[in-house]
């Protein structure tokens, strides 16, 4: 059955995006799933919806479930689309005696739906409503990742409904962490982290620990998207405290964009020197054959980041424009960086490559190296040397 009764009378009834491939902006290369979740009690209330173009099957889910007209509450723990798109209908389908949501998450409604006349009911961190047998307890996570986003806690259930954090754009039939592989799960959630909460690592480490003051006892997480965390939710949350201290693995990502092959070259030689020099593990990634969002999933634990392009029009290749504009706006920290490229006639890349590093606070190590036209064995030596002082700078 495609609805699943996670919990006694608490379901799944969200819809999964089986052929989604870009989610504004994020390759999702397996998909994703919208959940939403229904918790059956002397209230019924439904937590988020689902995007737009799936309401079909959220409806469907519900009516598997319950009559929809049955349902009290509408709980709105995150205004973005993907989850609050088809509320509209849901709302005129349910007819809800009241729509929670934060006092942000209100304004965000008003903003987005331009509807005054829902029943709404503003509620703020350590607010409760009862259902029942059950208590929802709300705590508001303010940036993780919009102004409006909230957890909703259910304590006699131990359960996190926990909005778009801990999620994954993975679409799967399963909808348990220990029913999935480990490792991939743990990777697509790592990707999430990359490209959607990187930015906000300093509100995840306070959200971290008041969560630890309040001793919530949490037996089951279950984010907005992908899978729910069953099979021990601390491993999870041992990781977002990880990604959000931004602690590096003895790993270094080359980041290249070649036109005739020398700037690749030049990164090869980096490469080599690298793993030479006794680096773990070391990426070379050609930036117009890696998504963006890819490659922010390997510069996560990343403790250097190599950047190389080609001079173009006295600056560098677009696609490297590309994934520095958005891997700076997600703020990366504490990176060690270093720059190269091959030039034509002017041979400017290199330089400027340097100071987007510094924009981004990166520790800059070495000169940055510009071979004109073609390296050869003798020229490549600097890259060699380079990639020696970057080894270097990464075990100091
Ligand atoms: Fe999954 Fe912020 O929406």
């Amino acid at each position: 059955m495609d609805v699943c009764e996670i919990k006694k009378d608490i379901y799944w009834v969200g819809a999964v995006d089986w052929n989604i491939r870009d989610f504004h902006g994020y390759s999702t290369e397996k998909g994703t799933s919208y959940n939403a979740y229904l918790i059956k009690d002397e209230k019924i209330a439904l937590f988020d919806t689902v995007k737009k173009e799936v309401k079909g099957d959220l409806i469907h889910h519900l009516r598997r479930t319950i009559d929809p007209e049955k349902i009290d509450y509408i709980i709105v723990n995150h205004v973005e689309m993907d989850h609050s798109g088809c509320l509209p209908e849901m709302i005129d389908l349910i007819k809800p005696e009241k729509v929670f949501c934060s006092p942000m998450g209100h304004k965000a409604l008003l903003d987005h739906f331009h509807r005054e006349d829902w029943p709404y009911e503003v509620v703020k961190t350590g607010d409760t409503i009862s259902l029942g047998k059950r208590t929802v307890r709300f705590i508001e996570t303010k940036m993780l990742h919009w102004p409006d986003s909230m957890f909703s806690y259910i304590p006699e259930e131990k359960l996190l409904i926990s909005s778009d954090a801990f999620g994954q754009h993975w679409a799967t039939s399963e909808r348990f962490d220990d029913q999935v592989d480990a490792a991939e799960l743990m990777a697509h959630a790592a990707k999430y982290y990359a490209n959607i909460l990187l930015i906000f690592s300093p509100v995840v480490q306070k959200l971290l620990e008041s969560v630890r003051e309040m001793g919530l006892a949490i037996d089951m997480i279950a984010p907005d998207h992908g899978l729910i965390w069953r099979g021990g939710p601390e491993k999870i949350l041992a990781a977002y405290d990880r990604w959000s201290r931004q602690e590096t693995a003895d790993k270094a990502v080359i980041l290249y964009d070649t036109m005739w092959h020398s700037t690749e070259k030049m990164a090869k030689a980096i490469y080599s020197a690298l793993l030479d020099s006794g680096i773990d593990t070391v990426k070379l990634m050609h930036v117009r054959k890696n998504h963006r969002s890819d490659i922010m999933a390997e510069v996560l634990d990343a403790k250097a980041v190599v950047l190389g392009s080609p001079t173009l029009n006295n600056n560098i290749m677009p696609a490297m424009a590309d994934i520095l504009t958005y891997m700076k706006g997600l703020r990366p920290r504490d990176k060690i960086g270093a720059a190269f490229g091959s030039f034509g006639w002017s041979g400017e890349s290199a330089t400027h490559l340097t100071e987007m590093m510094q924009a981004m606070h990166f520790t800059v190590v070495g000169e940055p190296i510009k071979i004109k036209n073609v390296p050869t064995h003798e020229t490549l030596a600097a890259c060699v040397e380079l990639g020696k002082t970057i080894a270097k700078a990464m075990k100091g």
